[in-house]
């Protein structure tokens, strides 16, 4: 057996080409004006490594090719819909499966059906637009991770746990306006880190004890159970029934099947609660397209349907998250401070400490990731005070690894380009807001270098 850990060896081949074109740095210069320093706005086809994010951006299989040309188009009751809802079923184990888009269209339906203006939720962390949507139906979200996760650097098991202690507190506190647990399986804006079977249960005892519903956004909950298996389970059992076993405490879960979908979009709501389903599938009907549908194409409903088989496979599953702590080491070894340790789908970078020459005010991890793209061609994303405003806590940038895409030596390329962004650090001194929208201003800002 190959040690995976020490060399990340591609249990694929390629099949199909998308090429990269690599840029000159003098195009990459003028590249970034045009885009005025948001990396959003820069043309995918002026990238040349793209880690902004793992949503949507894996390769499929040719199993998955060979079942789109299967995908049935009949507007109701199609036969990719009875292949995906068996896939689901089989998967998540639940009994009620409700088709959505992709992952903040269960979001915002999921919101409508639980929540009333000053309800309270706790969650792990919830991610933006989960947030987002609990939030404009009037709702307080609070974030209570557990507090291994408040050390960046430590390199603790399951950082990506919620706080009991606290969570019994607030429930308590605020009574009958609680109203939700949610468990955010790995959790995103804690690094990808993965949460223990163990505090998964308690979280769910302890929604269950005190009336609460209890919610699974399990859009990485394959990459979480993989964490199970092998550091919780001591590789007893296999991944396929840690994800049942999750799904079985959840009242209602979600997934956004661009992630460990293995697909380019797409999405779903289950639970084992009629009254519930029929609640959200009258709000699918009117949002999102007729129940065996849920605005997906018969294509990609054949795509997630198999993807969701292909992503629980072991070999699959350990090249995954040791190409995620490949590119961690490596890092590390260069000196880079990052979240430790390495989590499911991305690595973090810690930019206050390696562009500490940048003022907080002047967005020190906007200007790491846009060094990334000017040495290199490397487009990340920023996860600090311009996405989330003056009170972020940390300066992060996540460098998000799409499945099954990219190679190690894509990987070492990536390493060789943080050198020499260490080497031309001072050149980078940060920026300041040209202009701005009202909400969500990191996907649309203009920016002027300091
Ligand atoms: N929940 C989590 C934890 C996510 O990471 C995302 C998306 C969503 C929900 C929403 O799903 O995009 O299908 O509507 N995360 C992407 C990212 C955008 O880059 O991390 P969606």
């Amino acid at each position: 057996m190959l040690d995976l850990m020490s060399y990340p060896f591609e249990p694929y081949k390629v099949k199909i080409l998308d090429s990269i074109k690599i840029l000159s740095k003098n195009e990459r210069t003028r590249a970034l004006l045009q885009a005025d320093y948001n990396l959003f706005k820069v043309p995918a086809d002026k990238v040349t490594i793209d880690l902004l994010t793992d949503s949507g951006t894996s390769a499929l299989s040719q199993e998955q090719f060979s079942q789109m040309m299967l995908g049935d188009e009949s507007y109701a009751s199609a036969k990719s819909w009875e292949r995906l809802e068996s896939s689901i079923k089989s998967f998540t184990g639940k009994k009620e499966i409700i088709p959505v888009h992709q992952g903040r269209a269960a979001e915002k339906i999921i919101a409508e059906v639980l929540l009333q203006k000053g309800d309270f939720a706790f969650s792990n962390g919830f991610f933006d637009t989960t947030r987002a949507n609990f939030e404009h139906k009037g709702a307080t979200c609070i974030d209570i991770p557990s507090e291994k996760s408040v050390d960046l650097s430590r390199p603790e098991l399951f950082k990506g746990d919620i706080d009991l202690k606290k969570a019994r507190q607030l429930i308590v506190h605020y009574r009958k306006h609680s109203k939700l647990v949610l468990m955010t399986l790995t959790n995103n804006i804690g690094g990808g880190q993965p949460a223990s079977f163990k505090n998964i249960e308690a979280a769910h005892v302890l929604a269950s004890k005190n009336d609460l519903k209890f919610i699974v956004d399990a859009c990485r909950i394959a990459e979480n159970s993989y964490f199970i298996w092998l550091n919780e389970q001591k590789r007893r059992g296999n991944v396929k029934s840690i994800i049942r076993k999750i799904f079985s405490l959840a009242d209602i879960a979600f997934m956004s099947t661009k992630k460990d979908g293995l697909a380019n979009s797409g999405g779903f709501i289950v639970t084992n609660d009629n009254n519930l389903a029929a609640q959200i599938k009258e709000l699918v009907i009117m949002y999102e397209g007729y129940v065996t549908y849920g605005g997906m194409t018969g294509r990609e409903m054949e795509t997630i349907a198999r993807g969701l088989q292909e992503v629980t496979d072991l070999t699959y599953l350990e090249h995954r998250i040791n190409q995620i702590a490949y590119l961690h080491k490596e890092l590390v070894q260069l000196g880079v401070p990052l979240l430790c340790p390495p989590g499911g789908h991305a690595v973090y970078v810690d930019a206050t400490k390696l562009f500490s020459h940048v003022d907080k005010g002047n967005f020190p991890g906007q200007a790491l990731a846009v060094a990334l793209y000017q040495e290199g061609g490397i487009r990340s994303v920023e996860i600090g005070s311009l996405m989330h405003g003056g009170n972020s806590k940390n300066e992060l940038v996540r460098l998000a690894i799409p499945r099954r895409t990219y190679t190690q030596s894509h990987l070492d390329y990536v390493v060789k380009i943080f050198k020499q962004v260490i080497r031309n650090k001072k050149r980078y001194k940060g920026f300041k807001i040209a202009w701005q929208s009202s909400t969500l201003r990191h996907f649309s800002c203009k920016l002027k270098p300091v």
